[in-house]
């Protein structure tokens, strides 16, 4: 069972502490928030969504007069949003230009083919092209995103830059129009005094990578302007590594629309929420104060090995400024958005256990991720799985910290929650891809794959699933 890990004795402990201890550099704040560009579409006639994705290297100015090298997709770091119709064909054109390395890109919670989803096992190689070519269903509408998922490399290219939004739009949306619709990706910086982006320490590999500064489309506590009484549709983007985000909004009120996999069945409000990595949420906030609204976090204790746990209470990621001046009257929140019919009964049932093994030897610190006591590994296929069936899931964590669980090629259906022998049910249905199973606790979810082929799961602490959390789920037709 344990994994091996290079570098983690005693000397690069050492240097850790050092690195830990660099106060981080201060960011600027309170710009205008810039929506994340739209990749173009260049098919040129509707139905078809054709476009070059390019990642390559490249340097932003976190801070005045020092450059930090990045990775980026064509050009941005996050990578343009993309927007396209359900019903649509998509044929993505992937360029990596990333020097000396392979990539992929995954198409986090789309139902696209095994064989297009950027899985570790079809590696891009640096300086090839490949086309991923899918087509998005009728009721597949939600808010997606892409990133990396190249074998071992995964954690570094995503928190150099790599992640991209996806939101595939419903042909009749029940959300009014005068919302707007803006997507906020959260990603995690951490910046060294020297401008550079520090590699992973231990205590990252341990815990996952938490940086310094919470960055909303690339920039710290950007501002938004609105008017007096005016709702805004916002899609949030958990993009960070490992960042448990648990969000409030200040002067401002909250109702949930969509999770992971599009609408809920009705708005639900809420005064918080906490999105693991990789989780998304679609929101309409109502602005009925005049003065600052601000997006804050709370802390949350997700579990940490060793010590020095950050606190994330009190971090301001966004202000929004209510104008005293009215908006005209927005119409409300439908009533009811779409029905979300349930998976149903299962016809297999598996128990998926999370655990962490932490072990000394003369060669240092050996450490495991594990999923039913096995790390990953591509030549192995863990659970055979038939198209069109559905399927209970039992992900029980063992673990002293929290893992956010993700499947790919579906999205599932969270029915219980169990912790200390108590049972709960999630407060509403939903479609999520990922879900955080707290340490201690065990989640129950039913999924269905409809599509053949070799589907990854995960936990989405990405240095977590790099060490070894994580398995495959081989669908046969
Ligand atoms: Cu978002 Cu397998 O990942
Ligand atoms: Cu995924
Ligand atoms: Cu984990």
């Amino acid at each position: 069972g344990m994994d091996s890990m290079p570098g983690m004795d005693s000397g690069h402990a050492g240097h850790d502490m050092g690195a830990m201890a660099q106060a981080p550099a201060a960011l600027p704040e309170g710009e205008a928030l810039r929506e994340l560009p739209l990749l173009a579409n260049e098919a040129g006639r509707s139905g078809l969504f054709r476009a070059r994705l390019t990642a390559e290297a490249a340097t932003a100015r976190f801070v005045e007069g020092q450059d930090t090298p990045i990775l980026t997709y064509n050009g941005t770091s996050p990578g343009p949003l993309i927007a396209a119709y359900e019903g649509d064909r998509v044929e993505i054109t992937f360029a990596n230009r990333i020097e000396g390395e392979q990539s992929t890109v995954h198409w986090h919670g789309m139902p696209v083919p095994a064989d297009q989803d950027g899985n570790p096992m079809d590696p891009v190689a640096a300086g090839a092209d490949r086309v991923y070519a899918f087509e998005l269903p009728g009721g597949s509408a939600g808010s997606y995103w892409y990133h990396p998922h190249p074998h071992g490399r995964t954690s570094e290219q995503v928190y150099r830059g790599l992640a991209g939004a996806f939101v595939v739009k419903a042909k009749a949306d029940p959300i009014p129009a005068a919302y707007g619709d803006t997507a906020l990706m959260f990603t995690d910086l951490r910046l060294a005094a020297d401008g550079s982006m520090p590699d992973n320490t231990m205590t990252d590999l341990m815990n996952g990578r938490v940086g310094d500064h919470v960055l909303v489309n690339g920039q710290k506590n950007p501002k938004l302007a609105v008017a007096l009484g005016a709702k805004r549709r916002l899609r949030l983007y958990n993009a960070t590594n490992a960042r448990f985000l648990r969000l409030a909004f200040a002067n401002a009120a909250m109702t949930v629309i969509g999770s992971d996999g599009g609408l809920l069945e009705a708005p639900v409000a809420i005064d918080e929420i906490l999105l693991s990595p990789a989780e998304r949420v679609e929101l309409v906030v109502a602005f009925d104060k005049p003065g600052a609204a601000t997006l804050t976090t709370l802390d949350y204790d997700r579990g940490w090995m060793g010590p020095g746990r950050p606190s994330d209470a009190g971090l301001t990621l966004l202000t929004v400024d209510v104008a005293n001046t009215p908006a005209e009257a927005m119409p409300p929140v439908p009533e009811r958005l779409r029905p979300i019919a349930p998976l149903g009964q299962p016809a297999v049932s598996r128990r998926l256990v999370f655990t962490e093994t932490m072990a000394m030897n003369p060669t240092g610190m050996e450490m495991g991720f594990l999923i039913n006591g096995k790390a990953f590994d591509m030549a192995r296929v863990d659970i055979v799985a038939r198209a069109g069936e559905t399927e209970l899931w039992e992900i029980v964590n063992q673990a002293d910290m929290d893992h956010p669980f993700h499947l790919h090629g579906t999205q599932f259906q969270v029915i219980e929650h169990e912790r200390d022998g108590k049972v709960s049910k999630p407060p509403y249905l939903a479609w999520k891809d990922t879900v955080n199973v707290a340490r201690g606790e065990t989640v129950r979810l039913v999924t269905r794959q409809e599509r053949p082929g070799a589907r990854m799961y995960h936990c989405h602490i990405l240095e977590h699933e790099q060490l070894g959390m994580m398995g495959i789920v081989d669908v046969q037709a």
